[in-house]
Protein backbone atom coordinates (compact mmCIF):
# COMPACT_ATOMS: atom_id res chain seq x y z
CA UNK A 1 0.00 0.00 0.00
CA UNK A 2 1.12 3.34 -0.46
CA UNK A 3 2.59 5.03 2.55
CA UNK A 4 1.95 8.25 4.34
CA UNK A 5 4.82 10.73 5.71
CA UNK A 6 3.06 12.90 7.63
CA UNK A 7 4.28 15.83 9.84
CA UNK A 8 3.35 17.40 12.90
CA UNK A 9 4.77 20.27 13.57
CA UNK A 10 2.78 20.59 16.85
CA UNK A 11 2.84 24.02 18.54
CA UNK A 12 6.21 25.17 16.77
CA UNK A 13 6.25 28.09 13.42
CA UNK A 14 5.91 31.49 12.51
CA UNK A 15 4.77 33.25 9.03
CA UNK A 16 8.67 33.36 8.46
CA UNK A 17 9.58 30.29 9.67
CA UNK A 18 6.58 28.18 7.53
CA UNK A 19 7.60 29.89 4.53
CA UNK A 20 10.86 28.80 4.49
CA UNK A 21 10.27 25.34 5.33
CA UNK A 22 7.52 24.99 2.89
CA UNK A 23 9.98 26.72 0.05
CA UNK A 24 12.32 24.00 1.25
CA UNK A 25 10.41 21.28 0.87
CA UNK A 26 8.95 22.13 -1.89
CA UNK A 27 11.77 22.78 -3.64
CA UNK A 28 13.40 19.08 -2.49
CA UNK A 29 10.08 17.14 -3.80
CA UNK A 30 10.28 14.83 -6.34
CA UNK A 31 8.29 15.87 -8.80
CA UNK A 32 6.39 12.33 -8.63
CA UNK A 33 6.05 11.95 -4.76
CA UNK A 34 7.10 8.27 -3.99
CA UNK A 35 4.29 8.04 -0.92
CA UNK A 36 1.62 10.24 0.66
CA UNK A 37 2.58 13.18 2.26
CA UNK A 38 0.80 15.73 4.64
CA UNK A 39 1.55 18.54 7.29
CA UNK A 40 -0.53 18.74 9.98
CA UNK A 41 0.13 22.30 10.91
CA UNK A 42 -0.95 25.40 13.57
CA UNK A 43 -4.84 26.18 12.60
CA UNK A 44 -4.09 29.45 12.43
CA UNK A 45 -1.80 29.19 9.65
CA UNK A 46 -4.10 27.47 7.28
CA UNK A 47 -4.85 30.34 5.13
CA UNK A 48 -1.20 30.42 4.50
CA UNK A 49 -0.45 27.06 3.29
CA UNK A 50 -3.33 27.27 1.07
CA UNK A 51 -2.30 30.56 -0.42
CA UNK A 52 1.64 28.95 -0.88
CA UNK A 53 0.49 25.42 -2.14
CA UNK A 54 -1.61 27.62 -4.68
CA UNK A 55 1.61 29.51 -5.94
CA UNK A 56 3.92 26.71 -5.38
CA UNK A 57 2.89 23.69 -7.94
CA UNK A 58 5.20 21.33 -6.02
CA UNK A 59 3.47 21.77 -3.35
CA UNK A 60 0.04 20.89 -4.46
CA UNK A 61 0.22 17.41 -3.68
CA UNK A 62 1.11 17.95 0.18
CA UNK A 63 -1.82 17.32 2.28
CA UNK A 64 -2.64 19.79 4.82
CA UNK A 65 -3.88 18.36 8.13
CA UNK A 66 -5.10 19.57 11.52
CA UNK A 67 -3.63 18.63 14.58
CA UNK A 68 -6.85 18.36 16.71
CA UNK A 69 -10.84 18.60 15.47
CA UNK A 70 -13.55 19.53 17.93
CA UNK A 71 -15.84 16.48 19.37
CA UNK A 72 -19.04 18.97 18.60
CA UNK A 73 -20.13 20.21 15.04
CA UNK A 74 -20.52 24.24 16.33
CA UNK A 75 -22.02 26.22 19.06
CA UNK A 76 -20.95 27.52 22.22
CA UNK A 77 -17.62 25.75 22.59
CA UNK A 78 -14.99 28.47 22.90
CA UNK A 79 -11.60 27.99 21.47
CA UNK A 80 -12.68 24.49 19.55
CA UNK A 81 -11.92 24.35 15.55
CA UNK A 82 -14.69 22.25 13.73
CA UNK A 83 -14.53 19.73 11.28
CA UNK A 84 -16.46 22.06 9.28
CA UNK A 85 -14.09 24.28 9.13
CA UNK A 86 -11.14 22.69 8.59
CA UNK A 87 -12.77 21.60 5.86
CA UNK A 88 -13.19 25.17 4.32
CA UNK A 89 -9.27 25.23 4.58
CA UNK A 90 -8.63 21.41 2.02
CA UNK A 91 -7.59 19.92 5.27
CA UNK A 92 -7.64 16.37 4.27
CA UNK A 93 -6.43 15.09 7.50
CA UNK A 94 -6.59 15.66 11.30
CA UNK A 95 -4.94 13.97 13.98
CA UNK A 96 -7.16 13.34 16.81
CA UNK A 97 -5.95 11.43 20.62
CA UNK A 98 -2.23 12.47 20.49
CA UNK A 99 -0.79 11.40 23.54
CA UNK A 100 -0.19 15.21 24.29
CA UNK A 101 -4.08 15.91 24.15
CA UNK A 102 -4.70 12.97 26.28
CA UNK A 103 -1.95 13.94 28.73
CA UNK A 104 -2.18 17.65 28.94
CA UNK A 105 -5.95 17.90 28.24
CA UNK A 106 -7.27 15.29 29.93
CA UNK A 107 -8.59 13.44 26.74
CA UNK A 108 -10.52 10.60 26.91
CA UNK A 109 -11.06 7.16 24.82
CA UNK A 110 -14.80 8.59 24.12
CA UNK A 111 -13.79 11.60 23.59
CA UNK A 112 -11.20 10.92 21.27
CA UNK A 113 -13.79 8.74 19.80
CA UNK A 114 -16.31 11.56 19.10
CA UNK A 115 -13.38 13.50 17.34
CA UNK A 116 -13.04 10.78 15.09
CA UNK A 117 -16.26 10.54 14.39
CA UNK A 118 -17.20 14.31 13.05
CA UNK A 119 -14.02 14.12 11.18
CA UNK A 120 -15.71 11.04 8.90
CA UNK A 121 -18.71 12.85 8.73
CA UNK A 122 -17.32 15.30 6.60
CA UNK A 123 -14.75 13.46 4.59
CA UNK A 124 -11.86 14.35 6.63
CA UNK A 125 -9.17 11.63 7.21
CA UNK A 126 -8.27 11.06 11.48
CA UNK A 127 -5.15 10.11 11.90
CA UNK A 128 -6.37 8.24 15.12
CA UNK A 129 -3.14 8.14 17.53
CA UNK A 130 -2.78 4.95 20.20
CA UNK A 131 0.15 4.43 22.65
CA UNK A 132 1.02 3.56 25.80
CA UNK A 133 3.37 5.64 28.36
CA UNK A 134 6.83 3.94 29.96
CA UNK A 135 4.88 2.80 33.11
CA UNK A 136 2.35 0.79 31.02
CA UNK A 137 5.02 -0.86 28.95
CA UNK A 138 6.87 -1.86 31.84
CA UNK A 139 4.14 -3.14 33.33
CA UNK A 140 3.56 -5.72 30.15
CA UNK A 141 0.10 -3.64 29.44
CA UNK A 142 0.93 -2.08 25.93
CA UNK A 143 -1.38 -4.63 24.40
CA UNK A 144 -4.35 -3.71 26.57
CA UNK A 145 -3.82 -0.07 26.62
CA UNK A 146 -3.77 0.09 23.05
CA UNK A 147 -6.47 -2.19 21.98
CA UNK A 148 -8.18 -0.45 24.92
CA UNK A 149 -8.04 2.82 23.06
CA UNK A 150 -8.89 1.69 19.03
CA UNK A 151 -11.58 -0.17 20.96
CA UNK A 152 -13.22 3.27 21.68
CA UNK A 153 -13.37 4.55 18.28
CA UNK A 154 -14.04 1.27 16.60
CA UNK A 155 -17.33 0.86 18.72
CA UNK A 156 -18.05 4.54 17.99
CA UNK A 157 -17.64 4.42 14.09
CA UNK A 158 -18.26 1.31 12.97
CA UNK A 159 -17.93 0.26 9.46
CA UNK A 160 -16.28 3.72 9.17
CA UNK A 161 -13.25 2.16 10.63
CA UNK A 162 -11.71 1.28 7.70
CA UNK A 163 -11.51 5.31 6.66
CA UNK A 164 -9.40 6.07 9.47
CA UNK A 165 -5.52 5.84 9.87
CA UNK A 166 -4.08 4.50 13.01
CA UNK A 167 -1.24 5.67 14.75
CA UNK A 168 1.05 4.06 17.19
CA UNK A 169 2.79 6.30 19.29
CA UNK A 170 4.32 5.03 22.53
CA UNK A 171 4.37 7.77 24.28
CA UNK A 172 7.71 7.19 25.87
CA UNK A 173 9.25 7.63 22.19
CA UNK A 174 8.09 10.98 21.87
CA UNK A 175 10.81 13.79 21.48
CA UNK A 176 12.57 11.51 23.43
CA UNK A 177 15.07 10.01 20.90
CA UNK A 178 14.12 6.68 21.58
CA UNK A 179 12.55 4.91 19.27
CA UNK A 180 10.77 1.92 19.58
CA UNK A 181 12.65 -0.75 17.81
CA UNK A 182 11.49 -2.08 14.17
CA UNK A 183 10.80 -5.59 15.47
CA UNK A 184 8.97 -3.71 18.76
CA UNK A 185 6.61 -1.41 16.75
CA UNK A 186 6.02 -4.35 14.27
CA UNK A 187 4.60 -6.20 17.11
CA UNK A 188 2.10 -3.87 18.06
CA UNK A 189 0.86 -3.24 14.44
CA UNK A 190 0.52 -6.40 13.77
CA UNK A 191 -1.54 -6.70 17.26
CA UNK A 192 -3.67 -3.22 15.72
CA UNK A 193 -4.17 -4.97 12.37
CA UNK A 194 -5.55 -7.88 14.11
CA UNK A 195 -7.81 -5.66 15.93
CA UNK A 196 -9.18 -3.95 12.81
CA UNK A 197 -9.42 -7.42 10.87
CA UNK A 198 -12.28 -8.31 13.86
CA UNK A 199 -13.75 -5.06 12.77
CA UNK A 200 -13.82 -4.54 9.24
CA UNK A 201 -13.11 -6.93 6.17
CA UNK A 202 -11.09 -3.92 4.83
CA UNK A 203 -8.65 -3.80 8.16
CA UNK A 204 -5.62 -4.47 5.16
CA UNK A 205 -6.37 -0.91 3.62
CA UNK A 206 -5.81 0.96 6.98
CA UNK A 207 -2.74 2.49 7.05
CA UNK A 208 -1.35 2.20 10.46
CA UNK A 209 1.52 4.46 11.11
CA UNK A 210 4.43 4.87 13.96
CA UNK A 211 5.60 7.92 15.60
CA UNK A 212 8.15 8.43 18.14
CA UNK A 213 11.31 9.96 17.18
CA UNK A 214 11.31 8.50 13.83
CA UNK A 215 14.24 10.07 12.07
CA UNK A 216 16.18 10.35 8.68
CA UNK A 217 17.97 7.85 9.86
CA UNK A 218 15.87 5.47 11.10
CA UNK A 219 13.01 5.39 9.19
CA UNK A 220 14.09 2.72 6.51
CA UNK A 221 14.30 0.40 8.96
CA UNK A 222 10.60 1.00 10.50
CA UNK A 223 9.00 1.62 7.19
CA UNK A 224 10.42 -1.78 5.94
CA UNK A 225 7.89 -3.77 8.83
CA UNK A 226 4.81 -5.53 6.79
CA UNK A 227 2.67 -3.77 9.10
CA UNK A 228 4.18 -0.30 9.01
CA UNK A 229 2.40 2.11 6.41
CA UNK A 230 4.10 5.22 7.30
CA UNK A 231 5.20 7.95 9.65
CA UNK A 232 3.71 10.54 11.94
CA UNK A 233 6.75 12.82 12.47
CA UNK A 234 7.54 15.85 15.06
CA UNK A 235 10.97 17.38 15.54
CA UNK A 236 11.99 15.88 12.28
CA UNK A 237 9.09 17.65 10.32
CA UNK A 238 10.62 20.78 10.70
CA UNK A 239 14.27 20.07 9.27
CA UNK A 240 13.00 20.26 5.27
CA UNK A 241 16.27 17.90 5.01
CA UNK A 242 15.36 15.67 7.30
CA UNK A 243 11.68 15.49 6.37
CA UNK A 244 12.66 14.88 2.95
CA UNK A 245 15.02 12.20 3.61
CA UNK A 246 12.20 10.19 5.30
CA UNK A 247 9.84 10.60 2.48
CA UNK A 248 12.39 9.19 0.04
CA UNK A 249 12.82 6.38 2.77
CA UNK A 250 9.10 5.70 2.01
CA UNK A 251 9.35 4.65 -1.64
P1 LIG B 1 8.81 13.25 17.60
O1 LIG B 1 9.03 12.79 16.19
O2 LIG B 1 9.34 14.62 17.86
O3 LIG B 1 9.24 12.23 18.60
O4 LIG B 1 7.21 13.39 17.78
C1 LIG B 1 6.40 12.34 17.39
C2 LIG B 1 4.99 12.78 17.47
O5 LIG B 1 4.47 13.02 18.53
C3 LIG B 1 4.28 12.95 16.20
O6 LIG B 1 2.93 13.14 16.42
Amino acid sequence: MTKLIAGNWKMNGSLTANEALLRALASGLPQALPCDVAVCIPAPYFAQFQALAAATPALAAVALGAQDISSQPAGAFTGEVSATMLKDFACRYAIVGHSERRQYHGETDALVAAKAQQALAVGITPIVCVGETLAEREAGQTTEVVKRQLAAVIQANGHCISEIVLAYEPVWAIGTGKTASPEEAQTVHAVLRAQLAAATAHASRVKIIYGGSMNAANAASLLAQPDIDGGLIGGAALKAADFLSIISAAS
